[in-house]
C-alpha cells in the first residue's frame, strides 16, 4: 500500500464506528487514538466468532473446544513474537495492558533486585504508570527515584542520564519510546547503549510506539518491553511484557493461582514454565484472539507505510495550527522527531472549553492531563489539548480541525 492520503482513506470502511454521526449530525472526527483506537471488522469479527464457535477455556481439558482456543490463544503468542521479530515467543507474557506489565516488573523484579540507596531512573515526561509502580518500589525500599529532565523542545536531556549513571547506583532505567503528549520519541538506541555500558537494566514502555512505527526488539537491547493492545485496534485488556529469558526465569512470579503452578502442596508451591509462570488465572481468551487480527491488520498495510502516513498528518497539522491565532503548541517543532501527536492550549482558555467546543463539530480530542502530571507541572499548566492521529485520519478531517480550533479563537476574541 502506498503511503497517500487516499490508499488510506480506503481502510475506513473497515471501522464501522467512523460512519458515526455524532452531536448535531455532525461526522465523527476521531482524534483521541493516543487514548485508544477504534477497532476493525476483523476484529470485532474473530471475538465474535470466538464466543459464538469457540468459547471454552485454555491449557486445560482435553476436548475440541478447548483444543481449539488454546491453539489460537498460543497462535497469537507467536504473531506477537514474530511482529516484534522475537525468537522466543515464550518470552511473550499476556497481562491487561501497558500498566500491569510495568507494575509486574516493578513488583516480581523490582522487589528482589532494588534495595536501600539504588537508584531507579525514569523521565519527566511519563504516563503516571511508568512513575507510580516506581514510587510505591522506591518508598518501600528506600530506594531514589530520579528523573531525566525535558528542555524547552520537549527532548530528554540526556547528560543527566550520563550523571546518574556515574553514581553506580542505577538499578534500571525505564522510559517510554513516545511521550503520549509531546509526541516527542527518545533516542532509545542512545539511551539504550548508554545503560548496557553501565550494566544498567533498561525497561521500554511502548504503549505510544509500537501501534505506530516498526519495532525490532532483537535490535533494540532493552531488557523489559511492555504496550498494550488497545492503542494498536485491539480490544482492551490485552498487553504484552516482553522480557529476555534469563531474566523472565530468575524472577518471582507476580500473581499467584491456576496455570502459573507446576505442583502444589500444602507449604510450598513450584512454579509452570515460561510464559505461564506469570500467567496466573484464565487469561482474557476472546481477547488475545482478537488481537491477533488487529496485529496481522497493521502487518498488511505496512508499519513504515504507517508512520508515514502519520507524519504527513502530523506535519500538515504543525503547519496549520501555528496559524490559529492565541495558540501555544507543544514538543519539538520537527516532526520527524515525534508521532502523530499533537498537544496545544489557547491563551486564557480552559482545555475542556476548548474540548466541548469541537466536540460541538463531531471532533474529539482529548483534554486533561493525559495522566501525565509530572509532565503538566513541567509545563507549568493544569492541561493541554490532544490531537492524536492513527491510520483511518485523513487530510479533509485535520482541516474540520483546525476550522474547530479556529472558531474557538474567534468565540475567545484571541
Ligand atoms: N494513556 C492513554 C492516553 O494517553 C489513556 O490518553
Amino acid at each position: 500500500m502506498q503511503s497517500t492520503t487516499d490508499s488510506f482513506e480506503d481502510l475506513r470502511k473497515d471501522f464501522p464506528v467512523l460512519n458515526r454521526r455524532v452531536r448535531d449530525d455532525k461526522k465523527l472526527v476521531y482524534f483521541d487514538n493516543a487514548a485508544t483506537t477504534q477497532k476493525p471488522n476483523q476484529v470485532i469479527d474473530a471475538i465474535s466468532d470466538y464466543y459464538q464457535n469457540h468459547n471454552s477455556n485454555i491449557h486445560r481439558a482435553v476436548h475440541a473446544l478447548a483444543e481449539e482456543s488454546t491453539e489460537a490463544f498460543e497462535d497469537t503468542r507467536d504473531i506477537v513474537a514474530k511482529f516484534l521479530n522475537i525468537e522466543d515467543s515464550r518470552e511473550i507474557i499476556f497481562v491487561r495492558g501497558t500498566t500491569e506489565g510495568i507494575n509486574l516488573v516493578a513488583y516480581a523484579w523490582g522487589r528482589d533486585n532494588v534495595n536501600e540507596g539504588d537508584i531507579i531512573v525514569t523521565t519527566e515526561y511519563e504516563h503516571h504508570s511508568n512513575i507510580v509502580p516506581w514510587q510505591l518500589l522506591t518508598q518501600e525500599k528506600k530506594a531514589q527515584l530520579k528523573y531525566i529532565d525535558i528542555d524547552d523542545n520537549g527532548e530528554l536531556m540526556l547528560d543527566q542520564l550520563d550523571d546518574y549513571l556515574s553514581t553506580g547506583k542505577v538499578k534500571l532505567v525505564t522510559f517510554s519510546h513516545m511521550s503520549n503528549v509531546l509526541g516527542t520519541i527518545s533516542p532509545v538506541k542512545e539511551i539504550v547503549s548508554k545503560c548496557k555500558n553501565a550494566g544498567v537494566k533498561v525497561l521500554i514502555d511502548a504503549a505510544q510506539s509500537v501501534p505506530h512505527m516498526k519495532v525490532n526488539l532483537n535490535e533494540i537491547g532493552c531488557d523489559f518491553f511492555v504496550f498494550s493492545g488497545h492503542k494498536m485496534l485491539g480490544p482492551t485488556g490485552v498487553g504484552v511484557l516482553w522480557a529476555k529469558k534469563e531474566i523472565l526465569e530468575k524472577m518471582s512470579p507476580f500473581l499467584g493461582g491456576g496455570d502459573m503452578i507446576r505442583e502444589v502442596h500444602k507449604y510450598e508451591t513450584t512454579w509452570n514454565d515460561l510464559p505461564y509462570k506469570f500467567e496466573a488465572g484464565t487469561p482474557n481468551i476472546a481477547d488475545v484472539i482478537g488481537f491477533a487480527e488487529a496485529i496481522k491488520y497493521l502487518e498488511k498495510i505496512g508499519m513504515e507505510n504507517i508512520r508515514k502516513h502519520e507524519l504527513e498528518l502530523t506535519k500538515y497539522a504543525l503547519e496549520e495550527m501555528k496559524k490559529i491565532p492565541g495558540i501555544t503548541l507543544y514538543g519539538t517543532k520537527e516532526p520527524e522527531k515525534r508521532g502523530g501527536v499533537v498537544s496545544f492550549n489557547f491563551n486564557s482558555v480552559h482545555p475542556h472549553d476548548v474540548g466541548t467546543l469541537i466536540d460541538k463539530e463531531g471532533v474529539a480530542i482529548r483534554s486533561g492531563h493525559h495522566c501525565a502530571q509530572v509532565l503538566m507541572e513541567k509545563l507549568n499548566v493544569a492541561a493541554t489539548n490532544r490531537a492524536s492521529f492513527y491510520i483511518y485520519n485523513t487530510k479533509e478531517e485535520v482541516d474540520v480541525l483546525i476550522a474547530s480550533l479556529q472558531n474557538v479563537a474567534k468565540v475567545f476574541k484571541l
